[in-house]
Formats: C-alpha cells, sequence, structure tokens
C-alpha cells in the first residue's frame, strides 16, 4: 500500500465541497421535490430532517471515521482497522454498488448531455405538434446516440478522476459546486415570482400530517440515505485522503445542511413553475426530460431557463458521478499497484461496456427482465433499496461493535485536541451500536 505517496485534499473548504458535490445530484432535483409534495409537505421535510440527523448523520461519522483512520480505500480499510474475519466484504458491497450506480447513473447523465444541447439549439418550443413524451422515449430507446451521450458524460468525470484527488475532484468541485448553487438559487427566485407560483410553493411546504404513514417514514428514511450518498464507500473513500486535523463533525453536518438547503432551494425551483403553468408534478426522468422541457416551452425567457437548467443538471450529477468513480478507482489504484491514469483507463473500457446495457435497455434490450424490471430499472432498484442500506448495516456494526467506541472518540475528537462533550459522543454511539442497526434493518425488511 502506498501509503506515503498518497493524494489528498489540500483544504476543508476542498473537502466540503467534494462531500457536498457526491451528495447534491439528481436526488435532490428530481425525487425531493415530488417526494415532499407527495408526502404532505412540511411534515415530510421535518422527517427528513430528524432522520438526516439521527441516522445519516451517525452513519455519515462511522463512514469518516473508517475511512480516515485508516487512509486507504474502501475495501483495505476494513482489514486494516481490523485484520482477520471477512469485514472486506463490507468494503467490496462498497465498491460494488459505486460500480453498479455509476453504470446507470452515466446513462442518465448521458440524457442529460443531449437536453443540454437540445436547449442550446431552443428545441423545447411552444408546438403543439412536438410531444415530449415520446421526444424523451426516442432520446433514450435509440441504439447509439444514447450511447454516445453516456459515453461524453463518462469520460469528461473519468478525466476529472483520473487527474487525482486534489488537481481533478478537489479543483472541479471547488468551481462547479458554487456556480451549481447561484444557478439553481437564480432559477428558483425566477420560478417563485411567475403568477401563480403560490400555488407550487403550498405545495411543498404545507405541512400536511394527515398523509402521513409508514411508508412515508420509510420515503424519508430512503431519501436520507440516497441523497448523502451514504453506505458505499463514498464518505469513507473521500475521508481517506482527509487531513488528521479535520473537524469530521463540522465536516458532516455540513454537508447534510448544504444537501438539504440545495434539495429545498431546488423545489423552490422547480415546484412554482409546475404548477403556475398547470402541470402535473411527477418524479424521476418523467419530471426532467417531459415537464420541465414542455414548462420551458411555454414560459417567457425559457429557451434561457432551459439551457441554465440542463447545465446545473449536469454539474450536480457529475460531480456525484466522480464521487461514484473514485470509489472504484481508489480500489483498483491501490489493490492492483497501478497508476490512476491506467486504472481509469482500464475501468473506462468496463464501465462503457456495462453502461451501454443499461443504455440500451431502454430500447433493443427492453424485452430482457430481471424480476421483472429492465437492465435499468433493476440496477437502480437494487442499489438504492439493498446495495446502500445492507453496506450501510455492516458499516454501523462494524463501528459499533468491532472498532469499538474508544477509537471512534479518538477520531471523532481528532486525539483529544477537539472538545466535544462526553454525552454527546455517547448518545451517538448509542445510535450507532443498538439504534441505526435496528432501524436499518427494519426498512430493508419493509422494502421486501
Ligand atoms: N446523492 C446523490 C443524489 O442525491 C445520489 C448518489 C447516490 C450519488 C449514491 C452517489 C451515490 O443524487
Amino acid at each position: 500500500m502506498r501509503e506515503s505517496n498518497r493524494d489528498s485534499f489540500g483544504n476543508s473548504f476542498g473537502v466540503l465541497v467534494a462531500l457536498a458535490g457526491s451528495a447534491v445530484g439528481l436526488g435532490n432535483i428530481w425525487r425531493f421535490p415530488y417526494l415532499v409534495g407527495e408526502n404532505g409537505g412540511a411534515a415530510f421535510i421535518i422527517l427528513y430532517v430528524i432522520f438526516a440527523l439521527f441516522l445519516s448523520l451517525p452513519i455519515m461519522f462511522c463512514e469518516f471515521v473508517i475511512g480516515r483512520r485508516s487512509q486507504v480505500n474502501a475495501v483495505s480499510s476494513f482489514s486494516k482497522l481490523h485484520p482477520g474475519g471477512h469485514w472486506n466484504l463490507v468494503g467490496f458491497l462498497g465498491v460494488l454498488s459505486a460500480f453498479v450506480i455509476t453504470s446507470f447513473y452515466c446513462v442518465i447523465g448521458g440524457w442529460g448531455v443531449k437536453y443540454f444541447l437540445k436547449a442550446l439549439l431552443f428545441e423545447f418550443k411552444a408546438d403543439a405538434a412536438i410531444d415530449y413524451s415520446q421526444m424523451f422515449v426516442n432520446t433514450a430507446s435509440s441504439v447509439w446516440p444514447p450511447i454516445i451521450y453516456m459515453a461524453i458524460f463518462f469520460l469528461i468525470s473519468a478525466a476529472i478522476v483520473s487527474s487525482g484527488v486534489k488537481n481533478g475532484i478537489e479543483k472541479c468541485s471547488k468551481i462547479m459546486m458554487p456556480v451549481l448553487f447561484i444557478l439553481m438559487i437564480a432559477i428558483a427566485v425566477c420560478s417563485m415570482l411567475l403568477p401563480g407560483a403560490n400555488v407550487g410553493i403550498r405545495y411543498i411546504f404545507r405541512p400536511d400530517f394527515s398523509v402521513v404513514t409508514g411508508k412515508t417514514v420509510i420515503a424519508a428514511m430512503g431519501q436520507a440515505f440516497f441523497s448523502l450518498s451514504l453506505g458505499m464507500g463514498i464518505v469513507l473513500t473521500y475521508a481517506s485522503y482527509v487531513k488528521r486535523d479535520e473537524n469530521i463533525i463540522r465536516s458532516s453536518l455540513l454537508t447534510i445542511s448544504f444537501d438539504t438547503l440545495f434539495a429545498l432551494i431546488a423545489s423552490c425551483a422547480i415546484m412554482p413553475a409546475v404548477f403556475a403553468f398547470g402541470f402535473e408534478p411527477s418524479a424521476g426522468p418523467g419530471l426532467v426530460f417531459i415537464t420541465l422541457p414542455k414548462l420551458f416551452s411555454q414560459m417567457p425567457a425559457g429557451g434561457i431557463a432551459a439551457i441554465v437548467f440542463f447545465f446545473a443538471f449536469l454539474l450536480a450529477a457529475m460531480t456525484s458521478a466522480i464521487s461514484l468513480l473514485e470509489v472504484v478507482v481508489a480500489f483498483v489504484v491501490e489493490r492492483f499497484n497501478c497508476s490512476r491514469k491506467k486504472a481509469v483507463a482500464v475501468l473506462s473500457i468496463i464501465f462503457l461496456s456495462v453502461a451501454s446495457l443499461n443504455s440500451l435497455s431502454q430500447g433493443v434490450l427492453s424485452d430482457i427482465k430481471i424480476f421483472g424490471m429492465n437492465i435499468l430499472d433493476f440496477f437502480d432498484y437494487i442499489s438504492a433499496n439493498f446495495m446502500m442500506t445492507i453496506g450501510a448495516f455492516f458499516i454501523v456494526i462494524f463501528v459499533g461493535w468491532k472498532l469499538g467506541k474508544e477509537a471512534f472518540q479518538d477520531e471523532l475528537t481528532n486525539g483529544g485536541s477537539l472538545n466535544i462533550p462526553q454525552k454527546f459522543v455517547d448518545s451517538i454511539f448509542v445510535i450507532i451500536k443498538y439504534i441505526a442497526p435496528l432501524v436499518i434493518f427494519a426498512i430493508v425488511a419493509c422494502s421486501l
């Protein structure tokens, strides 16, 4: 293990933008606004914040502690901290989850590239002859174009990862994240100034506790996992590049706050406009690739809004894609002792092949079904519902029962140099050791 010449983040701001870059992604733009509207508005937001603070935060601490203490990739970290046993399988599961998610995330990123180009060519016109649902189906289901756009998205992300942690991931995140934030705020302001926007704002924020059911609670938990990219070694891998004096509590809290704030701003950007123009809100690809283009075609200065939106969409998706890719690259570099560039080059061939299958599953390969789902839907389903949650389950078990409180506290307090109240550490550790495993087990059981 070439620990001494390992790359690392330059400063705390770099760590924060990289973590936030991973967290802020499609989940904030196409999932959160809809989930909030569907599940009782402010009632859902409150639930989400509770889960983010009481479940995601302790899990994030665990990943941070494992990564920074071991200073190696997701797989080796477990065996380094606890030699013997098969704990490195948890790391393998993380690398596998990152692999699976990257392979379909890049296909969606590719659709984003295509729609950004469409926006640049002002193709979203208020023309009754344009069927936006059909336009999306055509985009996703043809053979070569979506593969080529996926490859463009993937290769840009791969080039960033190939340049290293400090010169690639950190440098790009430092530019991309502030730009993304400003663009989203600008869209939100314009959207909320539209006549009739208040219906959308009410849709997001009206607290309606009557629609809160067991399903709502599960949805809030699932979102708190997915949106913060937990359970697959991303935070763990990034933390392995973090200096020993970084404040883990502060970085984690800031990441969670920023991710939640961004999700709320994205909701204010999307829903008021959707309602102002009389559309039905929807989640997932339907929202971004059908409802919004239709909306842009009808709103004043919609052409410009479309360009800005799809550019922001690409930035958000790309900073998440690079974090996924980094988990796999870090493992390959250290496991096979090869250069980063070589690892990225070899992995690119594998990724492009699997991602192409995902892309084709929307068209010519749509008949191939796994448990009744096409390949992309199946990958999406098992990664979000099982791989991430099972990964998180074993991560908390590892820290709670194997690594132990002393090591956990040592990392959290930077070897005792930070003054953290003992009560805080104790309570967090109780969550990690007992509560989090039970809750995560319940989520998996309920989604079966
Ligand atoms: N957190 C990202 C989002 O909100 C999604 C993601 C999940 C990214 C898992 C990486 C890993 O869109």
